[in-house]
């Protein structure tokens, strides 16, 4: 038997920097900061990111390129794998990205690469608890997803890995 189904996307798109709540606001200047600190002299690219933890902290890290090109390194796993080094931390409450090219004083769009978001899943499942994902959406707008799991659908998981070990 054949049964089709549908996998959602739940989203909040905020409109301007005014409709953003406080704490995801200072959580965006992280990211900016970091983005503005960004090592992206092949690509042009820079890319920062920034996570708060429960215990209020905030941590940022961003893109570091390589002459040898896929030797670089995205700031999404910049951060986490800094982030993970330190086993005991507060868990991640919310994590933001933001991007500009260089040259440029204007934040554009910018969404996780598909490495990235299997890295980020990672995170999830190691503190079993879902974070806030947040980003720089273009044009003065921010997208906020409830939980990396809505960016990875049918994702490859501790879980599946266990179901199918003998
Ligand atoms: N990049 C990130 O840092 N994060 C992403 O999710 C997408 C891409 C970086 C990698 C590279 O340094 C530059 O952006 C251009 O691809």
């Amino acid at each position: 038997m054949k049964k089709d189904f549908q996998i959602r996307l739940d989203a909040t798109l905020y409109e301007c920097w005014e409709d953003l709540p406080a704490d995801y606001r200072q959580l965006i200047l992280e990211a900016r900061k970091a983005t503005d600190e960004s090592y992206a002299p092949y690509s042009q690219f820079h890319v920062g990111a920034a996570i708060l933890l429960a215990d209020g902290s905030m941590l940022r890290a961003n893109n570091q390129e390589n002459a040898s090109y896929p030797c670089g390194a995205c700031a999404e796993q910049s951060l986490l794998y800094y982030y993970g080094t330190r086993a005991k931390q507060s868990p991640i409450v919310a994590m933001a990205i933001t991007a500009r090219r260089a040259g440029s004083q204007e934040f554009i769009k910018i969404t996780p690469c598909g490495k990235c978001r299997q890295v980020m899943l990672e995170t999830y499942h190691r503190q079993k608890q879902a974070y806030v994902i947040l980003l720089e959406y273009g044009k003065g707008q921010f997208l906020s997803l409830p939980s990396i799991e809505v960016l990875l659908p049918c994702n490859f998981n501790p879980e599946v890995l266990q179901e199918n070990n003998p």
